[in-house]
């Protein structure tokens, strides 16, 4: 399985010494990973910190969003099972990238998501794809107990995040930055909603570290969004709202894995409102030519809250995750970005004139 040829095969091929596959498990890959780390003072500058920030960038994977390190991992482990079905809940992205690998398995995908409440960009992604797409009137957490019900019929595969093979998935991001950086950094900065991630990037780091890849244990700081926050406001929420509607999750899966890692690592949960979501995404954009989508820049609006408090030590080395690709969300990129296109006739003239020359 561990072929670690010069060519990038997917993080299975590259972390299998870490995750639990065998010469039996058949390879379900798109060449996910491997997403650039970069670097972004222009940013740093803007929001007047101290410190270096490297964003890592995993937009830049095959369907889109960080979702497809856990996927391969699910699909892969559903085939080896003979699994003919695998079913899940989403906000959009997880449907997205289950719909992807399960056409490359040969398997059938069925996606729930939540009536009204997705992306363009991802729904378009389920339908190309070609899975069994079903609208459920009602939120992403009433979608999730029927995937859960159905789960139990052994009828099908779920591959939502409280399958674990998802986390050992996603938990190849950490050992990358560490790769990337040659060191982990001092603070890892993530956006939080069913929780998957938060805990898989925790994972990860302390597995980095015991092998001795890793010199040291980031602090692990999560944000919600203000209207979809049940981790700090400490109850499950019935009616979670945000423009991220990636993290509109009102009682997520993973929630003690969220806590313990923000406990373990000395980190922090947070919640950023949607006014604060919006200007971080528009800055990053803006500053570093980096398009995300609007559940990335809650991260970044933690960070500037931290910033403003005075949290960060002067001279830290930042990591973020950038989840999903700007373009799932044209909707919002079209709103949030204040003005509308020229239109001209024509002529040079006419083009002179709108541009000021
Ligand atoms: N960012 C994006 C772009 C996401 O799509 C998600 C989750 C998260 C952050 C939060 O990660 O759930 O592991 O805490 N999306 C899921 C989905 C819920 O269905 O695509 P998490």
């Amino acid at each position: 399985m561990n072929s670690q040829s010069a060519r990038w095969n997917g993080v299975i091929d590259r972390y299998a010494k870490y995750l639990p596959v065998s010469d039996a498990t058949p390879l379900v890959s798109l060449s996910e990973g491997n997403t650039p780390l970069v670097r972004v003072d222009n940013f740093v500058e803007a929001i007047g910190g101290k410190f270096e920030l490297w964003l890592k960038y995993e937009g830049l994977n095959p369907t889109c969003s960080f979702k497809d390190r856990g996927m391969t991992m699910a699909v892969s482990k559903a085939k080896e099972r003979g699994a003919q079905v695998v079913i899940c809940a989403s906000t959009g992205n997880t449907s997205a990238s289950a719909a992807a690998y399960a056409a490359r398995a040969k398997m059938k995908c069925v996606v729930l998501l939540p009536h009204g409440n997705i992306a363009q960009g991802k729904l378009a992604q389920a339908l190309m794809y070609g899975a069994i797409t079903v609208s459920v009137q009602g939120n992403f957490d009433e979608a999730l107990r029927i995937v859960r019900e159905l789960g139990e019929t052994g009828k099908v595969d779920v591959v939502n995040s409280i399958n674990p093979v998802r986390i050992e998935g996603q938990k190849t991001a950490a050992f990358e930055i560490c790769d990337q950086l040659g060191r982990a950094p001092d603070f890892h900065f993530l956006p939080v909603g069913n929780a998957g991630n938060i805990t898989a990037y925790w994972k990860g780091f302390k597995e980095y570290h015991a092998a001795g890849l890793a010199d040291r244990l980031p602090r692990l700081f999560g944000f919600q969004a203000a209207g979809a926050a049940p981790i700090v406001d400490g109850h499950p929420i019935e009616k979670p709202q945000t423009v991220a509607s990636a993290i509109r999750i009102g009682n997520p899966a993973s929630w003690q894995g969220a806590t313990n890692a923000s406990k373990e690592s000395n980190g922090h949960i947070g919640k950023v409102t949607d006014e604060e979501i919006i200007h971080a995404y528009k800055t990053i954009a803006r500053t570093d030519g980096i398009f995300v989508e609007p559940a990335c820049a809650a991260p970044l609006a933690g960070l500037i809250q931290c910033v403003k408090a005075g949290t960060i030590p002067p001279g830290s080395v930042i990591t973020a995750t950038m989840t999903g690709h700007g373009l799932k969300d044209p909707d919002n990129a079209i709103k949030a970005a204040g003005f509308e296109p020229f239109v001209v006739e024509a002529t040079k003239a006419a083009v002179m004139k709108v541009i000021g020359l």
